[in-house]
């Protein structure tokens, strides 16, 4: 039965878009990563509450857009706002240049700035503030991701004492490479003031109990199977891995729908001679694009009989471009595609078609459901929801997914994928000719396989089991809002990626 008293409330360091000022009107982009395009299902027709960043400075004049997206999205939006100074330290600095690096076992990217640190807790301390505001006594407080590990234990201090629940969206790193960490003991202790811990993978949830085990004295851990119990200072935090998925039914129905299989004809019918190999990232140095692009570039020296056969589509998405790194991996993308396609192309074939910009979700899920082959070879990947997309789209069941080992997409998929060592560029080329080989007949039952798997374990399983271990409860425990959100095309859901 439905309680309408009763909320389930999204915390995040971002709202599902960015509203940008562009010439006195606001202009609205789709949030991207995995976060956002597994939680907007999710929230859609709940009537919830999501709290975070809207991705701007400027405060007046925002009430109106925000209506009109929440009237879209079919749930509320709270924005906190954060000054230049506090993005450059709180989100590029702590979020972006300490705890993503490192948590993606990349050490020697960090910069362990003690002013970050600072400001991490004073913004950690204002979501908090406005969660506060914003929830009652029934409503279950949902945090997610590395820029708000802190908000629980200043919920705390407010008085807030109901359980919260906390999702990690990217690894947690090894004993080893957390300890370098100088706030290690902290963040540790602002962990252990949530009620659930939840992490994508079994190895990411041993990682934080080994550095738990190192760290904090007299820690009890209990149980086995997918959610342990430890207890600490009076208290039982459950701790537990739940990978998180699409929402599956949705994907392979669009990408059944004849607007998409239309776009799909005409991306083929432009590169008739062969079949295309599809990357798609975020601007993200953990996506492994640099040794993706080198390891095609052996495939095309060592396999030339396959010259004009094969074209790599690689999209990159926009992403963090006001912090130095990102903006010179891009740069160093650009010099490696115009190298291997100024050394290979030849009249009427060019090797790799490079795209930079967000895809509309039409172009997106055509390139899904025509690309032969996915390419998807990151360092280290908290999920990578791309890999799931891909098979869900793939409505001819003929796809092969290339699947690095290093994403946790990989602990579920890997029966069907052909699995690789991102940094292994021979490995790689072989794969992709391996990939290329493949019979229809093997193509359809990895992939069969792959699509069943996913399916079984959607973005609506995801929910109910993580809130089966928070509150004993399910998503049916929160109102369902009909009236908010039709599903009657394609364009209603233009607002997310
Ligand atoms: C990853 C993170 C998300 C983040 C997204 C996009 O998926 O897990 O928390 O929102 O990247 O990054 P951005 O810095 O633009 O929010």
């Amino acid at each position: 039965m439905n309680d309408f008293s009763k909320k389930l409330i999204i915390i995040s360091n971002r709202l599902p878009f960015v509203l940008e000022r562009v010439e006195n009107q606001w202009k609205i982009i789709p949030g991207s990563g995995g976060l956002v395009t597994a939680l907007a299902p999710v929230l859609r027709n709940r009537g919830g509450l999501w709290i975070g960043w809207p991705g701007t400075t400027i405060q007046s004049d925002i009430s109106k857009p925000l209506e009109a997206i929440s009237a879209q999205a079919g749930f509320s939006m709270q924005p906190v706002f954060l000054n230049d100074e506090e993005i450059q330290q709180y989100y590029m600095g702590l979020s972006n240049e300490v705890i993503w690096p490192l948590f993606h076992d990349l050490q020697s990217y960090c910069n362990f700035n003690p002013d970050y640190w600072e400001m991490y807790k004073k913004i950690n301390s204002r979501f908090a503030s406005a969660i506060k505001d914003k929830s009652s006594g029934d409503d279950f407080i949902w945090v997610h991701d590395y820029h708000l590990m802190g908000v629980a234990e200043e919920l705390r201090r407010l008085g807030i004492d109901t359980k919260i629940g906390y999702f990690q969206h990217i690894p947690f790193p090894p004993l080893d490479i957390f300890i370098k960490l100088p706030w290690r003991a902290e963040i540790l202790r602002f962990l252990l003031q949530y009620d659930l811990v939840g992490f994508q993978t079994v190895r990411d949830r041993r990682n934080f109990i080994q550095c738990l085990k190192a760290f904090v004295p007299k820690i009890a851990v209990k149980g086995k199977g997918q959610v342990l119990s430890v207890r600490f200072a009076e208290r039982n935090i459950r701790v537990g891995s739940f990978p998180i998925s699409i929402d599956y039914k949705e994907f392979s129905q669009q990408a059944g729908s004849k607007e998409v299989a239309d776009n799909a004809w005409y991306i083929h019918e432009d590169i008739p001679n062969g079949k295309i190999i599809l990357g798609i990232d975020r601007l993200d140095y953990t996506k492994g694009i640099i040794y993706r692009l080198r390891s095609f570039r052996t495939f095309l020296e060592r396999h030339p009989e396959l010259h004009r056969r094969v074209t790599l589509v690689q999209v990159v998405v926009p992403s963090r471009r006001s912090i130095p790194m990102y903006n010179e991996l891009k740069v160093e993308i650009e010099r490696l595609v115009s190298e291997i396609n100024g050394q290979f192309t030849k009249s009427g074939w060019v090797p790799i078609h490079y795209i930079y910009r967000t895809l509309t979700r039409v172009e997106l899920l055509a390139y899904y459901r025509t690309a032969e082959i996915a390419l998807i070879t990151p360092l280290k990947d908290g999920m990578n929801l791309v890999a799931k997309e891909y098979c869900a789209s793939n409505i001819e069941q003929s796809g092969v997914l290339i699947l690095s080992e290093f994403a946790g997409a990989a602990a579920q998929l890997q029966k069907g994928a052909i699995m690789v060592n991102p940094y292994n560029i021979e490995e790689v080329a072989e794969a992709i000719h391996k990939a290329f080989h493949m019979s229809l007949k093997e193509r359809n039952q990895a992939m069969r396989k792959l699509q069943q798997i996913i399916s079984k374990t959607d973005i609506y399983w995801w929910v109910n089991s993580y809130l089966k271990a928070a509150i004993s409860s399910d998503l049916e425990t929160f109102p369902r809002m009909e009236e908010y959100y039709t599903k009657d095309s394609l364009s209603s859901l233009s607002i997310f990626p």
